[in-house]
C-alpha cells in the first residue's frame, strides 16, 4: 500500500509515539497528529511540540467534550442503552466521535490515510474502522498493532530507545485505562483473572462505599425532552452537567461496575468501570419517564434498548439502522420533561421523588382512598376485563 500522508489518532503516550515514528519509517509518509479531547484529563499542553519532535508535520487538537456528551452520551441515555445489563458504553460512545473528527481532519490536511493505535483483539479497532468506512471510504486505514512485529510494551520502549523517541516514562499500570467524561474503564493485565478483586487504589472517579461520607446528598436533576439540563435548578451545559454529577456521585461511591462482557470480535473480557454521573442519569431518566411516558411507548422503547446498546457497542453508530433507532428514540422523548430527586449514599443512588408539568400520573385516578366509581375508571369494569383475560386460563 502506498500512502503519502497519514492522519494518526495520537495521545502522546508510548504506543502512539512509537506508531508515529513507525509510520514514517514503514511507509515513507508524512504524519499529521490528531488529538481529540473527550475529557480524558491528560496533559494537552506541549502535545504539538512532542508530536513534531517525533516527526509529525502538524498536530491538530479538537475539543470534543460538549459534542461528546450532547450528541453521544445523552442519546444513549434517552435510549436507555446498557450493554449486557451493566456496561453504560463510555468507551464505545466516544469512538465514533473521535473517528468522525479524525476523518474530517484527514480531509482538511490532505491525508490519504488514517491510522489508530487500537489493538488487534479489541472492539475499538472495529468501531474506528466501521466509522471510517461509513464516513470516508476513500481513506486507507492503517492499524499498526495488526501489522508490525512489536508485541509488548517492552518492545515499544526498546523501539523508542533505538530511535531516540521522546517518551515521558510513566510508571506502567498493571492494567489498561480508557478515560473520558463519561467513565473510566480498566481491563487487561492483572484484571484478566475474573476472580481477582481490583485494588482499591486503582479507582479514579469514585470513592469506595466504605470510605464514602456518612451523610447522604440529595440532588434534583432537571430534564427537557429526555435530556438532562439542570442540577438543583441551575442550567448547565452537557459537559458541565456530567462533570458536576461525576464529582457528586463519585464522592458517594456510586457507579462502579465489575463484569465479564462479550466483545464483538468473539471473546469474553473482564472490564471494570466507573461511571458515577452516567449511573445517576440513567436512574433519574427512567424515573422521569415513569410519570411522563405512555406505557406502550415506554415498552416499545425498552424493546429497542438492548439492540441500541448492541449497535453502539459493536461500532455501528454511523449506519442506516442507527438512523432508524435515533428517530424512534427521539420520538419517544417529547414528553419526558420535569425534575427527579435522587439521594446519594454509600455506593447507592436512590430516587426519592419526581414531578413534571406534563405528568401523566393522575392522583385522582390512582388513589386508593376512594374505591367508588367515576366516569374514567369504574372498578366494576374490571370484573369483565379480568373475566375475559381469564377465559383461556380455565383448566378444562
Ligand atoms: N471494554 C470496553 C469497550 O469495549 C472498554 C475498552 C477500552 N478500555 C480500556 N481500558 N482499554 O467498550
Amino acid at each position: 500500500m502506498a500512502v503519502k500522508r497519514v492522519c494518526l489518532a495520537y495521545s502522546g503516550g508510548l504506543d502512539t509515539s512509537v506508531i508515529l515514528h513507525w509510520l514514517i519509517e514503514r511507509y515513507g509518509c508524512e504524519v499529521v497528529a490528531y488529538t481529540a479531547d473527550v475529557g480524558q484529563e491528560e496533559e494537552l499542553a506541549g502535545l504539538p511540540e512532542k508530536a513534531r519532535a517525533s516527526g509529525a508535520i502538524d498536530c491538530v487538537i479538537r475539543d470534543l467534550r460538549e459534542e461528546f456528551v450532547r450528541d453521544f452520551v445523552f442519546l444513549a441515555l434517552r435510549g436507555a442503552a446498557v450493554y449486557e445489563g451493566s456496561y453504560l458504553l463510555g468507551t464505545a460512545l466516544a469512538r465514533p466521535l473521535i473517528a468522525f473528527h479524525q476523518a474530517k481532519v484527514a480531509r482538511e490536511t490532505g491525508c490519504d490515510a488514517v491510522a489508530h493505535g487500537a489493538t488487534g483483539k479489541g472492539n475499538d479497532q472495529v468501531r474506528f474502522e466501521l466509522a471510517f468506512r461509513a464516513l470516508a471510504p476513500e481513506l486507507a486505514v492503517i492499524a499498526p498493532w495488526r501489522e508490525w512485529d512489536l508485541r509488548s510494551r517492552t518492545d515499544c520502549i526498546a523501539y523508542c530507545e533505538k530511535y531516540g523517541i521522546p517518551v515521558t516514562a510513566t510508571l506502567k499500570k498493571p492494567y489498561s485505562i480508557d478515560r473520558n467524561l463519561m467513565h473510566v474503564s480498566f481491563e487487561g493485565g492483572i484484571l484478566e483473572d475474573p476472580w481477582r478483586e481490583p485494588d482499591e487504589d486503582m479507582f479514579i472517579l469514585t470513592q469506595s462505599a466504605e470510605a464514602a461520607p456518612d451523610e447522604p446528598t440529595q440532588i434534583v436533576i432537571g430534564f427537557r425532552r429526555g435530556t438532562p439540563s439542570s442540577i438543583d435548578g441551575e442550567d448547565l451545559s452537557p459537559a458541565a452537567l456530567l462533570t458536576r454529577l461525576n464529582a457528586l456521585a463519585g464522592a458517594h461511591g456510586v457507579g462502579r461496575v465489575d463484569m465479564v462482557e462479550n466483545r464483538f470480535v468473539g471473546l469474553k473480557s473482564r472490564g471494570v468501570y466507573e461511571t458515577p454521573g452516567g449511573t445517576v442519569l440513567h436512574l433519574a431518566h427512567r424515573a422521569m419517564e415513569s410519570i411522563t411516558m405512555d406505557r406502550d411507548v415506554m415498552h416499545e422503547r425498552d424493546r429497542l434498548a438492548p439492540r441500541l446498546a448492541e449497535l453502539i457497542y459493536n461500532g455501528f453508530w454511523y449506519s442506516p439502522e442507527m438512523d432508524v433507532m435515533r428517530a424512534a428514540i427521539d420520538a419517544s422523548q417529547g414528553n419526558v420533561t420535569g425534575d427527579v430527586r435522587v439521594k446519594l449514599y454509600k455506593g447507592c443512588a436512590v430516587v426519592t421523588g419526581r414531578r413534571s408539568p406534563c405528568s401523566l400520573y393522575d392522583p385522582e385516578l390512582a388513589t386508593s382512598e376512594d374505591m367508588g366509581s367515576d366516569a374514567l375508571y369504574d372498578p366494576r369494569d374490571a370484573t369483565g376485563f379480568i373475566r375475559l383475560q381469564g377465559l383461556r386460563l380455565r383448566k378444562p
